[in-house]
């Protein structure tokens, strides 16, 4: 098995995504797409709660890894609460049949208005990032006839040791308030009519590998929790971020139970309830993206690949030198060639992979896989190329759960001013 539910046949040497053919899917609805697997979603978020039985925590989907409407109504259908970032977020989630009083409102720059929709659904909470927010929140809330629930993001200042780009918990990163701010900011909030302290959150940042960076930022947002205690301000909620890594290129992982339990060692005996984000670990390795070879292009010093995929449909290896696995659909007979995988787009950085060993014709199928997370969301329309169409794999079934994108959906909001 090459991620969670994909396999090759052994009779037809072609990859299968739970019991459908990615040749089929294809043949149905084209190329480049996105496909997911309902079993897999399912089984990573289960992962969660059984490991972490003993503290159940509220399990906060993160949406920005992947919002699509069906995606989001699965995980809610499993009892999932949301992270999210943006009115937008919150709007998905509400579409798809999520619970709002599960939903918390992560971000550093949110406006009136999104806070506004957040209270007039009645959201679990706001994870405040800045003082400036604090009084945003509080003035909103008022105006409403509102407290609203908070927690601070706090900034450990610890290294989680991933790519710069999506490490969070530095204090050279704009996310979060200061260690050394906190307890005079929790102080504040406790006295605004329009606030109700809640929690403590942290986010050091995505795909990290390691366990110490998580426990050394628990460590720390605990003792705040402690000192905070000490001045009279109890808190409910511990928010721990973001979820585990996935394997791309052969990482280790701190397996699932022995991270569940180290956290849980940490919060033993306290009295607080346990919220993860969790989401690329969700949806990550749960879905692929399926391609086609247009053209191959022998050259001097290297061989390209070129697909009807681009970094428009998948910007994760150009934007982090992403490794993304690349298999060829149907497995052929013969001498590998190093490939580069690249795209149409009118850019040098417009690759998805480099130097792989396939066997590839014209016209043949690639699936570039753990595409499922921070994929579709990040799609744009570069080069006036539409967007992939997205389908979920449930068993025997392909079912579209989004259409492809057409150039009349491109310029429906434009208008012609000479
Ligand atoms: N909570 C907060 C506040 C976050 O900022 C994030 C991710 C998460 C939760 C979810 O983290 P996860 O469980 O997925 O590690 N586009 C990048 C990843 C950016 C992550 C941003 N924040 C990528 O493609 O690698």
């Amino acid at each position: 098995m090459l991620t969670p539910h994909l396999h090759r046949s052994t009779a037809t040497s072609e990859l299968v995504y739970e019991n459908v053919p990615l040749s089929d899917i294809a043949r149905q609805f084209g190329t480049p797409t996105y496909v997911y697997s309902r079993a897999a979603i399912v089984a990573n978020f289960r992962a969660y709660k059984s490991a972490f039985a003993a503290s159940k925590p509220l399990l906060c989907y993160a949406v920005k890894a992947n919002s699509t409407l069906s995606v989001l109504a699965l995980l809610a259908s499993e009892g999932a609460g949301f992270d999210i970032v943006s009115g937008g977020e919150l709007q998905r989630v509400i579409a798809a049949g999520g619970d709002a009083s599960k939903v918390i409102f992560s971000g550093v720059g949110k406006r009136t208005d999104e806070i506004a929709l957040a209270l007039a659904h009645h959201i679990h909470c706001f994870n405040v990032e800045s003082e400036a927010e604090l009084y945003r929140v509080n003035d909103v809330a008022i105006a409403q006839g509102k407290r609203a629930r908070i927690t601070f993001r706090i900034n450990p200042d610890v290294d989680a040791k991933t790519h710069p780009y999506i490490s969070t918990g530095l204090k050279s990163n704009k996310f979060g308030i200061a260690h050394l701010d906190a307890v005079r900011l929790y102080t504040l909030a406790a006295s605004m009519t329009g606030i109700e302290v809640h929690g403590i959150e942290c986010h050091i940042g995505s795909q990290i590998t390691e366990l110490s960076p998580y426990i050394d930022a628990l460590k720390r947002l605990l003792s705040l929790v402690d000192d905070l205690s000490a001045r009279g301000i109890q808190l409910h909620h511990l928010d721990i971020g973001g979820g585990r890594a996935i394997v791309y290129e052969g990482e280790t992982l701190v397996p699932m139970a022995d991270f569940a339990q180290a956290v849980e060692r940490e919060i033993a005996g306290r009295n607080l309830d346990l919220f993860i984000e969790p989401g690329r670990s969700i949806v990550g390795d749960a879905g692929l993206l399926l391609t086609r070879v247009e053209y191959l292009k022998p050259g001097e010093t290297k061989n390209f690949a070129l697909v009807d995929a681009a970094m428009n449909d998948l910007i994760r290896p150009t934007l982090y030198d992403a490794y993304h696995p690349v298999a060829a659909v149907l497995q052929r007979e013969g001498e590998a060639t190093l490939y580069d995988i690249v795209g149409p787009v009118c850019e040098s950085g417009d690759w998805l992979a480099k130097e792989r060993a396939l066997v590839l014709q014209q016209d043949d199928l690639l699936a570039v896989l753990c595409a499922g997370a921070y994929g579709m969301t990040m799609a744009s329309n570069y080069n006036t190329r539409t967007r992939p169409c997205e389908v979920m794999v449930d068993g025997d079934e392909a079912h579209l759960i989004r259409e492809r994108e057409r150039f009349e959906d491109l310029i429906a909001h434009e208008r012609i001013i000479v």
